[in-house]
């Protein structure tokens, strides 16, 4: 694990940006894995900078697979994961709607949407690199903590404290929906290259429990100790905690 303190959140931009970008020039084809949260937004504004500068590498041939998405919105609900995707980075760097897949939450077919996730994400070759945020309960994606180190994309329970944290995206606690699609840790830990990023004080216990402390689920993010390629960009707030 390479576990890379830096100054300050736009320097963290600059270099997952930079690390999207090397991928996408040795791969045109590329697969993206995509997070949601605030944690890599000033990473895809600055790949939308550079895109609209016309530094950036071409995003025509390039694929992506969201992390996870709610249960229970109505469809185009503006923070349902995939419209939040769409509107933060990949509208920006002209990737079309169809090139952009998340798990389906339709009621009718969640039985088996894990399932199909999973399939799509192998006919694609598997993801090359993807984006990773952390809760401050540890969590990936929207694995909790007790989720199986082994785990599939499948349906899960928000706990209270997810709910709280991320209800400053809708109206109050109350409105974020209980259930969400989630890619598994078992499937994270198959893309080719992780890119984890902690920033702010209420991410250094987490960051840390992450990086050094024991592999287990009650914090989600140490599976990332299982991987051989993991890239961990930290702020100063973020890594004081190591
Ligand atoms: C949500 C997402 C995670 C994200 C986490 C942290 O729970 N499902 O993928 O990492 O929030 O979000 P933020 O970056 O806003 O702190």
């Amino acid at each position: 694990m390479e576990v890379v303190p830096l100054g300050s959140a736009r320097e963290i931009a600059m270099a997952a940006a930079d690390i999207i970008e090397s991928v996408v020039r040795r791969k045109p084809a590329a697969v993206l894995g995509l997070a949601t949260g605030s944690t890599p937004l000033p990473a895809y504004q600055e790949l939308i900078r550079r895109h609209e500068a016309g530094t950036g590498p071409s995003y025509d041939g390039v694929t992506c697979f969201n992390l996870d998405e709610y249960v229970g919105l109505p469809p185009g609900h503006e923070q349902s994961y995939r419209a939040t995707i769409a509107r933060e980075l990949t509208d920006g760097l002209g990737i079309s709607p169809d090139r952009v897949n998340g798990p389906d939450p339709d009621l009718d077919g969640l039985q088996g949407a894990g399932e199909r996730y999973e399939a799509l994400i192998a006919a694609a070759g598997g993801v090359d690199v993807q984006f990773l945020g952390i809760g401050s309960d540890g969590h990936l994606a929207f694995n909790e903590p007790g989720s199986s180190l082994a785990s599939r994309t499948r349906i899960k329970t928000l706990t209270e404290q997810t709910r709280k944290d991320n209800a400053r995206f809708f109206g109050s606690p109350q409105e974020v929906p209980t259930h969400v699609l989630t890619q598994g840790l078992g499937t994270i830990l198959e893309a080719r290259h992780l890119l984890l990023i902690a920033t702010g004080e209420g991410k250094a216990a987490a960051a840390a429990a992450a990086v050094e402390g024991p592999v287990s689920a009650s914090c989600p993010a140490s599976v990332l100790q299982l991987h051989p390629h993991v890239t961990v960009l930290l702020d100063p707030a973020g890594a004081a905690r190591l």
